[in-house]
């Protein structure tokens, strides 16, 4: 919060020309004489866009690298679906298709998987409209609910044995979208609205990951949740072509 406050007063006192990122727009609304921005609100909403826009992508990758370093035989099953994506294109030197993307099952089910065990958003909030009766209590409306999907995704009656990482329980499951067992990217009418895209952005990565290059851990890897999923000493891993 202290950059982007250091970032606002100096792009303040120093106009750009031209408008180049998100925030010179945000900037130009703060300015505007109708808003109803105010700096505070403009800093939050620039820290939350990156929080939930870039943190959230490459954690979850981080994550999910350290799944397939851990678990050869996720890493196997991965590869070869890639692998046999290639071999099916007409010539192996274009890009992924849509066609090809959709076609990801085992790819999906490892997202999902390490959306399950990320719990990158450990705690979402929502606002009872309602008087709700739930199990003989009372959510009086107006009162702030937090939900908290760790809860549903480590309880054991939801998923068998549900810390350990298993790509192959989602077989035959609906892997769009949110279910009350599945909130990963939230649910409802606040549903995450990049989910489309991260899922997009770590499928290209898995493929490029996987069919080019080879990876060998150098240190960390630990993990804490305090609440958030985090990298104390990072992880740090070594990547060099597959085929060099
Ligand atoms: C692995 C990646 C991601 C995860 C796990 C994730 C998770 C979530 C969750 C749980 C929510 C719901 C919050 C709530 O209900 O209060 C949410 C909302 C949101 N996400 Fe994501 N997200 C991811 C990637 C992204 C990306 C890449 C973007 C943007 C490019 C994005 C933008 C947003 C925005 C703007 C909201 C708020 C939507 C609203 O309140 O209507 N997210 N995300």
């Amino acid at each position: 919060m202290k950059m982007l406050k250091r970032m606002l007063e100096e792009r303040k006192s120093q106009p750009r020309k031209e408008q180049s990122d998100f925030f010179d727009y945000v900037l130009e609304e703060l300015q505007s004489k109708d808003t109803i921005l105010t700096e505070a609100i403009a800093l939050d909403l620039m820290f939350v866009l990156l929080f939930a826009s870039f943190e959230t992508t490459s954690l979850a990758i981080t994550l999910a690298i350290k799944f397939l370093h851990e678990h050869p035989k996720a890493l196997k099953e991965l590869t070869e679906e890639h692998e046999a994506i290639i071999r099916r294109r007409e010539n192996p030197s274009y890009g992924l298709t849509w066609k090809e993307y959709k076609s990801m099952k085992f790819t999906f089910q490892f997202i999902n998987e390490t959306a399950r065990l990320a719990n990158i958003a450990p705690l979402i909030f929502r606002k009872a409209l309602k008087d709700i009766n739930f199990k003989g209590y009372t959510i009086p409306a107006g009162w702030a609910v937090m939900v908290c999907p760790p809860a549903v995704h480590l309880n054991p009656a939801k998923y068998e044995d549900p810390l350990q990482f298993n790509p192959w329980r989602w077989e035959g499951i609906e892997l769009n979208g949110a279910s009350r067992n599945f909130m990963a990217f939230g649910g409802g009418m606040r549903f995450c609205i990049g989910a489309d895209f991260a899922k997009v952005q770590m499928a290209v990565f898995l493929h490029c990951f996987v069919t080019k290059y080879k990876c060998e851990l150098i240190k960390g890897g630990d993990i804490v949740r305090t609440p958030g999923l985090q990298f104390p000493n990072g992880y740090h891993i070594k990547i060099s072509g597959k085929y060099d």
